[in-house]
C-alpha cells in the first residue's frame, strides 16, 4: 500500500490551468496572471477570466456584465420559500438552501451540455449577491432591495445589503474582496466540488458541495472567526494578553497559518492595504491598529515557541475590511462564497472537460 499522507498534505491530485500557487515565494496567479495585477480589475473581468480562460476584451466584458445584470433578480416564489426558515447566525446555511432552491427554478438544472453549463454559470455568479443580501434583510425583518443595473457587481451588493450607494473606496474594497476570494487552486471546498463534478453530478450540486465545505472554521468560516475575535479583543491594549492566553490553551488563532503558504499570503498583503485606506477614510484606525498588533504579537510568539513565524492568511485582513464596511460577521462566509463561485464554476467545467472519477483509497487499520 502507498504511504498515507494525513490531510493529503503535499499530495498532487490533478492538473489545472486555472491557478498557480508558490507557497514559498508567496505567489498566486489566476490563469497565469499575478493576483496583484488582477486586484485592480473589476470582479466581472476576473470572473470572465476564470470561467473562460482569457481576459475579456471591451466587447466581451460589456456583454458579460450585461448578462450578469440581466440575471441578478431571484424568483419571488423562492423568496417566499426561504422566508419559511430561520437561519439564525449561520447565513451560509441560508445560502446553501437558497442555491438548492435556485436549482429547482432553473429549467437547465439537469442539462449537462457546455451551453447549459455556461448559462447556469452566469445565473449562479449573478444571483449569489442578491440571495445573500435578500436573506440577510428578510431575516432582520427589513424589506428586500431589488438589484440596481446601474451599479457594478460589488456596488450593487452593498446597495442591496444596506440600502445606500457605497462610496468609491467602499466599492473598490468590495470589488477587491470578491476578486481575492475568487480562486485558490485545490483548497478544501474546490476539492470537494471537483469530487462531486467527477461523478458527473450537475453544477448546482457541485457548488453546494463547495458551500458545505467552505463553511468550516478551518476554511472559509475562519473569516467570521476573525471578526468575532476582533470584537472579543476589543482594543489594541488587550491584544497581547488575549493572544498569549489563547496560545497557552493551545487554541488556534483564526486568520493565521496556511497549508500551502509558508510566507505572507499575497492576498493578505492586498487586503491589509485596503484596510489601512478604509481606516483613513473613516477616520478610525482602531480595528486596523488592533489587527496589526495581533499580527506582530503572533509573529514574535511563534518565533519564540516554534523557531519560525506565522503569517496572516486571506481571512485575517479581509475581516478587518468587513469591519470597516460594517458587514455583520454572520455574513462573512457567504460573502467569501460570492467571490469564490467563479473559481468553483471554472473548476467544475475543467473537471467535466477531462473527467475521471476521483476515488482515492484508504488504509484499513
Ligand atoms: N494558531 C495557532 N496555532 C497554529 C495556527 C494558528 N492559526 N495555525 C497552525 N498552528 C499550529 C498548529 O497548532 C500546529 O501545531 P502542532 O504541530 O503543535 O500540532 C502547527 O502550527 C501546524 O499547523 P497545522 O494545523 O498542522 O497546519 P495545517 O496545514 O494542517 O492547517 C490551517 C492549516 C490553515 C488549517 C491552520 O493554520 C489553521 O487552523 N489556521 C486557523 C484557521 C484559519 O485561519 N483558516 C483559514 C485558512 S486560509 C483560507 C482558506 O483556505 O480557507
Amino acid at each position: 500500500m502507498e504511504e498515507m499522507k494525513k490531510g493529503l498534505e503535499g499530495v498532487v491530485a490533478l492538473d489545472t490551468k486555472i491557478s498557480f500557487i508558490d507557497g514559498i515565494q508567496g505567489i498566486l496567479k489566476y490563469r497565469g496572471i499575478n493576483i496583484e495585477d488582477l486586484a485592480d480589475l473589476s470582479y466581472d473581468a476576473v470572473s470572465y477570466l476564470l470561467i473562460n480562460g482569457k481576459i475579456p476584451d471591451e466587447t466581451e466584458l460589456s456583454e458579460y456584465s450585461q448578462e450578469l445584470k440581466k440575471n441578478r433578480r431571484i424568483n419571488g416564489k423562492q423568496i417566499e420559500v426561504l422566508k419559511e426558515f430561520d437561519f439564525g447566525i449561520e447565513a451560509l446555511d441560508g445560502l446553501r438552501t437558497a442555491i438548492s432552491c435556485t436549482a429547482h427554478f432553473d429549467n437547465e438544472n439537469n442539462h449537462h451540455t457546455p451551453d447549459a453549463n455556461k448559462n447556469k454559470s452566469i445565473r449562479l455568479v449573478a444571483k449569489f449577491p442578491t440571495i445573500v443580501a435578500a436573506l440577510h434583510r428578510s431575516g432582520h425583518g427589513e424589506p428586500i432591495i431589488e438589484p440596481d443595473s446601474e451599479l457594478s457587481h460589488a456596488a450593487n451588493f452593498l446597495f442591496m445589503l444596506k440600502g445606500k450607494i457605497p462610496t468609491k473606496l467602499e466599492t473598490e474594497a468590495m470589488e477587491k474582496d470578491l476578486i481575492l476570494s475568487a480562486e485558490h487552486e485545490l483548497n478544501p471546498s474546490t476539492f470537494s466540488l471537483r469530487i462531486a463534478a467527477s461523478t458527473l453530478s450537475d453544477m448546482y450540486s457541485a457548488i453546494i458541495c463547495g458551500l458545505c465545505t467552505l463553511k468550516g472554521p478551518l476554511h472559509g468560516g475562519a473569516r467570521k472567526g476573525v471578526m468575532d475575535m476582533l470584537d472579543e479583543v476589543g482594543s489594541q491594549e488587550n491584544a497581547r494578553d488575549y493572544i498569549v492566553q489563547k496560545l497557552e490553551r493551545k487554541e488556534k488563532i483564526m486568520g493565521f497559518g496556511h497549508r500551502v503558504y509558508k510566507t505572507y499570503d499575497p492576498r493578505a498583503m492586498i487586503y491589509k492595504d485596503v484596510a489601512r485606506r478604509l481606516a483613513i477614510e473613516k477616520a478610525d484606525c482602531s480595528w486596523f491598529d488592533m489587527a496589526e498588533e495581533i499580527e506582530h504579537i503572533l509573529y514574535h510568539e511563534f518565533i519564540e515557541l516554534r523557531g519560525k513565524p506565522i503569517y496572516p492568511n486571506v481571512d485575517f485582513y479581509s475581516a478587518v475590511v468587513y469591519k470597516y464596511l460594517e458587514i455583520p460577521a454572520e455574513l462573512a462566509t457567504s460573502i467569501f462564497a460570492m467571490g469564490r463561485v467563479s473559481g468553483w464554476i471554472a473548476h467544475c467545467m475543467e473537471q467535466y472537460s477531462d473527467n475521471r472519477v476521483i476515488r482515492p483509497r484508504a488504509h484499513s487499520v
